[in-house]
């Protein structure tokens, strides 16, 4: 569905990633983790064609999007959540939602926004119970839920998630882990990126690790998992405060 072959980006003149390949398939949950500034966000934009790609390609359902403008890409069916979520605090749940078809479609197709909300009213039960709430006044966790339903309205094939964990309780984080892998079950493909290596592995079909804007070791989450040096740089602080 997406692959990503020797791709540079960055910001100016600064070259972030270097040389950067991967692949996710249809249906995988594919995590890659790596610590603070070593160029996951940087890789998510520059395939939601935020960042522009300074060489190498990228690759969505065959089609080479390396030079697309964002909407294009969201239009042909890549959504990002970025990290910080990015919601609209002083509009309410339904209007967020209703946002994300919009915005991303443009109004170019047509669709059932009903439709569209009841399926993610169906994945994420709470944001019903919530419609007619302030965004900005739900909590941690709903917001992240927010940010992944209003993704989900433009009906993505692939939806990218940037640090989803991120400043939620543990017991928040773990049930926002368990959402992410429902997603999958139910058919979608998902794009990880984490700082919580552990509980991304642990959902996670496959992963890599990248260090200083390179991909380090890739594998299935298992072996990465297993990986005595993933274990040593990844595995250490964050296992006690997900593990149950
Ligand atoms: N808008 C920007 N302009 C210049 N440099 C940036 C920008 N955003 C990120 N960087 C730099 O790119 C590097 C990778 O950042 P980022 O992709 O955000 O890492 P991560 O998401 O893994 O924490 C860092 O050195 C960061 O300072
Ligand atoms: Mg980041």
């Amino acid at each position: 569905m997406l692959r990503v072959l020797n791709l540079n980006s960055g910001y100016g003149k600064l070259t972030v990633l270097k040389g950067v390949s991967l692949h996710v398939n249809a249906g995988e949950i594919v995590t890659i983790i790596g610590g603070n500034g070593s160029g996951k966000s940087t890789l998510l934009r520059t395939v939601a064609g935020i960042v522009k790609a300074q060489e190498g390609g990228i690759l969505f359902g065959g089609r080479d999007i390396s030079a697309a403008r964002p909407e294009k890409i969201v239009a042909a069916g890549c959504s990002l959540v970025p990290e910080g979520r990015m919601i609209f605090g002083t509009m309410t749940v339904r209007e967020n939602l209703i946002l994300g078809a919009y915005i991303r479609l443009r109004g170019s197709r047509y669709t059932d926004i009903e439709a569209e909300l009841d399926a993610v009213y169906r994945i994420f039960p709470r944001l019903r119970e919530r419609e007619a709430q302030l965004a900005g006044t739900l909590s941690g966790g709903e917001q992240q839920m927010l940010a992944i339903g209003r993704a989900l309205m433009a009906r993505p094939r692939l939806i990218m998630l940037d640090e989803p964990s991120m400043g939620l309780a543990p017991i928040i984080m773990k049930n926002i882990f368990e959402e992410i892998r429902k997603l999958r079950d139910a058919g979608n493909t998902v794009l990880l990126v984490e700082q919580n290596a552990r509980a991304a592995l642990r959902i996670a079909d496959r992963g890599y690790v990248i260090e200083t804007g390179q991909m380090l070791l890739e594998g299935t989450a298992e072996e990465l998992l297993n990986n005595h040096d993933v274990q040593r740089a990844y595995l250490g602080k964050d296992y006690k405060s997900i593990s149950d």
